[in-house]
């Protein structure tokens, strides 16, 4: 469904579909996200900003994603919202011209180091896992601090991945994954998932790199705070990361125990892939779609 053109025309322009969205996204507007960011940040908890699109099919629409990033960058730093920005390399025409989409985000990367902030590289279906963390490695060698990546644990390589970046100092958001991948390079079994999750978790929390562990998993996420706790490791060594409108009381309780707390907050019209990924991963999601649709 996800990638059912129909679907998506439907669904993207329909008043129905775009109440049914608010369930994962922030708004439409930049402002209503930075709305949402200022909200978010009142409860003491951090924001990453995704404005929505992926798979951009010309230089043009690669252009004016990247326009919206260096809008919110310099909203955040005028706001003082405590904020960086989650970017999608095929926003930025990855699929049809690699160099292109490096330098794009590589400008991104650069107001970014200007205002004191922090891009973050999603990381999208193994097609492009190599890429993206081989251009994390270049644009961290241009600015030191200001980009990192997402590692996803269902992948075998990501030990690998996970060592090459923090060894140059690079910081990882890591996440189970969210893409169908096949059963060669990836764990298909959610079990096997999980545990190279908790695996990968302890090993970066002990890196000396700061890390976001990114999963509303709360026996993982119990399992990370004893780990902490049963080391004496400092909490300021990594933070939780969450998707918007996913788990805000568990976001609230972290947050509350002194933990850092980031909350990924996508926003725009193009959001229907993001929200069927969320359906996805969790069947009661789509029950609460159906009532919402009969009910409208
Ligand atoms: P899991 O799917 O096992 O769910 C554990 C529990 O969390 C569920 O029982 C439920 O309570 C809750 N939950 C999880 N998903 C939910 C949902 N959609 N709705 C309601 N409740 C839900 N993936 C990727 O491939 N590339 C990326 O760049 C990113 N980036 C990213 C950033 C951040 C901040 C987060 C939190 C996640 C991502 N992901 C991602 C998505 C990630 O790979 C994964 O698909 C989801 O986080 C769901 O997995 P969990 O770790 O939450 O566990």
């Amino acid at each position: 469904m996800s990638r059912n053109r129909i679907a998506r025309t439907w669904a993207e322009r329909s008043s129905v579909g775009r109440r049914l969205s608010s369930r994962f996204v922030a708004g439409m507007t930049v402002e209503a996200a930075l709305r949402a960011a200022e909200a978010v940040n009142r409860e003491g908890i951090a924001v990453s900003l995704d404005s929505l699109g992926e798979g951009v099919t010309d230089a043009g629409q690669a252009h004016r994603s990247a326009s919206v990033y260096h809008r919110l960058i310099d909203e955040i730093g005028q706001r003082g919202l405590n904020a960086n920005v989650s970017v999608k390399l095929s926003q930025m025409g990855m699929e049809f011209d690699p160099e292109l989409a490096e330098a794009i985000v590589a400008g991104i990367v650069a107001h970014a180091d200007e205002a004191g902030n922090f891009v973050r590289l999603d990381m999208e279906g193994s097609a492009y896992t190599e890429a993206t963390v081989g251009m994390t490695e270049r644009l961290h060698g241009r600015w030191p601090g200001r980009v990192g990546t997402v590692l996803q644990a269902y992948l075998h390589r990501t030990a690998d991945d996970a060592a090459r970046l923090v060894g140059q100092g690079i910081r990882i958001r890591l996440c189970k994954g969210a893409y169908q991948e096949p059963a060669a390079i990836a764990f298909a079994e959610k079990a096997d998932v999980d545990e190279n999750y908790t695996r990968l978790m302890f090993y970066l929390a002990t890196s000396g790199v700061f890390c976001g562990m990114a999963t509303h998993d709360e026996a993982i996420i119990q399992s990370m705070c004893a780990f902490i706790e049963e080391n004496e490791l400092p909490k300021s060594l990594f933070e939780f990361q969450m998707l918007y409108g996913v788990r805000r009381d568990l976001q609230r309780r972290l947050a509350s125990q002194g933990y850092g707390v980031r909350v990924y907050i996508p926003f725009g019209a193009e959001w229907y892939p993001y929200f069927m990924r969320r359906l996805a991963e969790r069947p009661a999601n789509v029950l609460f779609l159906a009532k919402n649709l009969l009910r409208s």
